[in-house]
């Protein structure tokens, strides 16, 4: 197990903790967030994303002034790839869907994602996997456009099991 600390936008940093026995062989990382503010003044909004990727009292943070969106689990990747990375991010962030089914519910899923474009975030830093910089609403949108088409209808996303559920007697 190892730490490591990366800026991934102007006084945002990634403190990151990689644990290769979770999810192996491809391991992941337990990312945490500090923001800087002895010189910049910092807006940091709250939007409550219920159900989103998954629990009632789901949220996400954007911080205004370097237009950074903190995403919790959303686009959670297997693996220990960069710090941030302008690689586009859903494809493996769909394969870890498949896996673990953290999402709860599709049709929120969907929705939420596409309402997030609006703030047109530039970085998405991700708990579980490497950040994004780039364009982040297009990013979400490409996010929702996946979830719906490889696991809709909502009535199917319910029915694929998670890797963590294990046998049912
Ligand atoms: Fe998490």
């Amino acid at each position: 197990m190892r730490t490591s600390v990366d800026e991934i936008a102007e006084g945002v940093y990634r403190i990151s903790t990689f644990v290769p026995e979770i999810a192996p062989p491809a391991g992941f990382t337990f990312n945490q967030f500090l923001i800087a503010a002895e010189q910049v003044r910092r807006a940091v909004r709250n939007i409550n994303t219920p159900h989103v990727p998954h629990n009632w009292e789901a949220r996400v943070l954007f911080e205004e002034h370097t237009r950074t969106l903190f995403c919790g689990d959303l686009f959670t990747q297997l693996g220990d790839g960069p710090a941030v990375t302008e690689e586009d991010l859903v494809e493996a962030a769909l394969e870890s869907e498949q896996l673990f089914r953290q999402t709860s519910c599709l049709t929120a899923a969907v929705a939420t994602l596409r309402s997030l474009a609006a703030l047109e975030p530039r970085t998405l830093a991700v708990m579980h996997g490497s950040s994004f910089r780039g364009d982040g609403a297009a990013a979400l949108r490409a996010m929702a456009d996946g979830l719906e088409q490889r696991f809709g209808p909502e009535a199917d996303f319910v029915a694929v099991p998670s890797v963590l559920a294990g046998p049912h007697p």
